[in-house]
């Protein structure tokens, strides 16, 4: 089977072996315990959009990447404002992938959920409507549904007046989401490294300058530093770097 651009290892021990998908499986594999794993791709000058979208910065090996984290993962966790931005459809898998998951003891689709303190959320967008996994919509107390929500997704209420983040992962972990992707976006990103709750930052680096104008993979009120240690550098052939950062 093609697997298109090649994609080789650079750090630790350069390999000029070409990595297949289940060497990327074995790289970017489940943990034994419980673990919030955030994925993004930004430009070499760090923007995080181009015209607006990810779309423009992601390739093919970037792609092939997301599709691995998003087929070892138990939940997919989202922030409202990306949903709703980039229009998210039902997390879907391939046979192949569907396969996978299925040898090895998890459901067929991981769950989506959905980070809002508004509830400003369409049911009828496919995440929701076409899921074929009941999503959660991570939000607090004091927020209100829109009509015909709660029939396409179960409302995880923590927190009063905002989202209580730590609480939220700890409830998905109780119910056996212990293996958490999350997809963005920057204010999301922005909140949980403020609370400390990022375990591992996958990130793939484009080899263009965006120039001024796009925002950072983080944005919101200022945190303290977290450090993330390099675990892995892969090259991609058409110069993409993937970069794996985890907590000891
Ligand atoms: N390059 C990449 O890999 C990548 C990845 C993802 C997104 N993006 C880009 O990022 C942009 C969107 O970013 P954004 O700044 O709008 O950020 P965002 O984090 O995607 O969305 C912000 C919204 O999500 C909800 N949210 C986020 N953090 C929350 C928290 N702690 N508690 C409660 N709700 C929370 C809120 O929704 P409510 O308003 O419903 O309360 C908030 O208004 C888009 O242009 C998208 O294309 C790029």
């Amino acid at each position: 089977m093609s697997v298109g651009i090649p994609i080789r290892r650079l750090w630790p021990e350069p390999s000029t072996q070409q990595l297949d998908d289940a060497a990327l499986t074995t790289l970017y594999g489940r943990a034994d315990e419980p673990r919030l794993r955030v994925n993004f791709v930004a430009s070499l000058d760090g923007a995080v959009t181009l015209d607006g979208y990810s779309a423009g910065l992601s390739g093919q090996p970037d792609k092939r990447v997301f599709g691995v984290l998003r087929m070892v993962c138990d939940a997919l966790v989202v922030a409202a404002g990306t949903l709703r931005h980039e229009g998210y459809r039902a997390v879907r898998l391939d046979e192949r992938r569907r396969a996978w998951r299925r040898e090895h003891g998890l459901t067929e689709y991981p769950t989506l959920v959905v980070v809002s303190g508004s509830l400003d959320l369409d049911p009828a967008q496919a995440a929701f409507a076409d899921a074929p996994t009941r999503p959660i919509v991570l939000t607090h107390a004091d927020a209100e549904p829109p009509p015909g929500l709660t029939d396409v997704a179960d409302l995880l209420r923590c927190g009063t007046g905002r989202v209580d983040l730590a609480a939220g992962l700890t409830e998905l972990h109780r119910r056996g989401l212990t293996q958490l992707l999350c997809e963005g976006g920057p204010h999301l990103l922005g909140a949980l490294t403020a609370a400390d709750l990022v375990d591992e930052l996958c990130l793939t680096v484009a080899p263009l300058l965006a120039g001024p104008g796009p925002g950072r993979i983080t944005a919101g009120d200022a945190a303290p530093p977290r450090p993330l240690p390099l675990r892995h550098v892969l090259a991609a052939e058409d110069g993409v770097l993937l970069l794996r950062h985890a907590r000891p």
